[in-house]
């Protein structure tokens, strides 16, 4: 079980997200399913409490790998049991901060939970069954896409946090936490709470990392051809890929069968077409999968089978369905460029910045900090655009060395 098997491919991480409700957990099941069919060691793991990836593959699953069929394992994360054992100190600490501020004690000890939090802990298994080399094909039912989106930028956010705000607060609690917590009654950040922010913080960067390698792992957005839905799905693929993470497909989920002929459709049908044709022409060069409405619930093995054939036809499930990585770095001359994908991104809501070795790239309420890799660092930006929904960020010859003053 652990330490790999020698030989073995890698894992290959599928990740469905989309707008609630359009057909993630069905999507994601029938994946599985049809991996599994195919000879893959699977598993497919939920983040949602709601328990309805159990109720799509009609079978009880705990929180622990649990047998479904030949091949394939499903598993409810337990994110709380996650949490409880890298958050508990900074939860207790937090709990002081709030109660300090004035916040009664049952109260502070949820607002310490940080709501959506909770998710991200469950994400944390994904990094042992990559690592551990024990499955072919991991799927993950994601949350809707506002939780998956904070979610997954959340260990670069933590990341900045760990290397500015930690170290100074530190410093600044060696030096004068013992007189500060006798001064003032407020709480301070003892060891305890660094040390488990570390190793929290460890973990999840390891989840990043993986969840970020386009080799590894595909995200599929799942769509259904209305307006609100592609409109989402739209803002999704910005952000996703704001934060490096590689989306190789588009399901377009609901589709009106050809064979409905009944007039009262012919309204939903045109809106149908014309919504697919804004997902084929707006997603590409991104595959669309497309599956039909079905004619009653997607639930139970054998529907899902069904599902899943129409859906990848003869293409493997597992493989990856479009080669490309959202950043990538050229040489062009004597300048390199950085060339960051934002599709669908408008240039009223990008900001750009340079702050030490990092280069900080806003786009609507998010912002990422791209640590440059040494090719960059001594270099400075000359130039900046967006086009096509790329962004490309010119940086110039390399500056000599310069002299710090402080
Ligand atoms: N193509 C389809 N044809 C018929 N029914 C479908 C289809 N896709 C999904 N469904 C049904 O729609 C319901 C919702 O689907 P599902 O649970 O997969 O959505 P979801 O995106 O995971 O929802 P949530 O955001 O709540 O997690 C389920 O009952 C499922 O069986
Ligand atoms: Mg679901």
């Amino acid at each position: 079980m652990s330490g790999g098997r020698p030989g073995d491919r890698a894992s290959r991480t599928l990740l469905f997200t989309g707008k609630g409700g359009v057909g993630k957990t069905t999507v994601a099941a029938a994946t599985a399913v049809r991996c599994a069919d195919a000879g893959a060691r699977t598993i497919v793991l939920s983040t949602d409490p709601a328990h309805s990836l159990a109720d799509s593959l009609d079978v009880e699953l705990g929180s622990h790998p649990t047998p479904v069929v030949d091949g394939l394992w499903g598993q409810q994360l337990d994110a709380r049991e996650r949490m409880e054992e890298s958050w508990g100190d900074i939860k207790g600490w937090l709990a002081d901060v709030f109660e300090w501020a004035g916040v009664d004690g049952v109260e502070a000890e949820e607002l310490a939970l940080l709501p959506g939090l909770e998710e991200v802990f469950g994400l944390v298994d994904i990094k042992g069954y990559v690592d551990g080399g024990e499955w072919d094909v991991i799927v993950v039912d994601c949350a809707p896409t506002a939780e998956t989106i904070r979610l997954l930028s959340l260990p670069d956010v933590l990341r900045w946090y760990m290397e500015r705000v930690f170290p100074t607060s530190r410093r600044l609690h060696r030096a004068v936490g013992p007189v500060l917590s006798r001064v003032t009654s407020l709480p301070v950040a003892g060891d305890a709470v660094f040390g488990s922010a570390e190793r929290f913080y460890a973990r999840l960067d390891g989840v990043k990392e993986i969840l970020a390698d386009t080799e590894r792992t595909s995200v599929r957005l799942v769509v259904n051809p209305e307006r609100m839905v592609v409109a989402e799905a739209r803002r999704t693929a910005t952000y996703l890929s704001l934060f490096g993470y590689g989306v190789d497909a588009v399901v377009a989920n609901r589709l009106l069968p050809d064979g409905i002929t009944d007039p009262w459709f012919d309204r939903w049908k045109e809106s149908h077409a014309e919504h697919l044709t804004a997902i084929d022409e707006g997603f590409a060069p991104l595959p669309v999968l497309r599956a039909d409405l079905a004619g009653e619930e997607v639930v139970g093995l054998e529907r899902l089978r069904a599902f899943g054939a129409a859906l990848y036809g003869e293409q493997d499930p597992a493989t990856r369905l479009h080669d490309g990585s959202p950043l990538r770095i050229e040489t062009r001359d004597a300048d390199v460029v950085l060339l960051l994908d934002l599709p669908f991104a408008d240039h009223d809501e990008l900001d750009l910045g340079r702050h030490a070795d990092e280069l900080i790239v806003t786009v609507g309420p998010y912002r990422r900090a791209i640590v440059l890799p040494d090719s960059l660092r001594g270099r400075s930006v000359t130039g900046a655009k967006l086009d096509a929904g790329t962004l490309t960020v010119t940086f110039g010859a390399a500056r000599p060395p310069t002299r710090r003053s402080s």
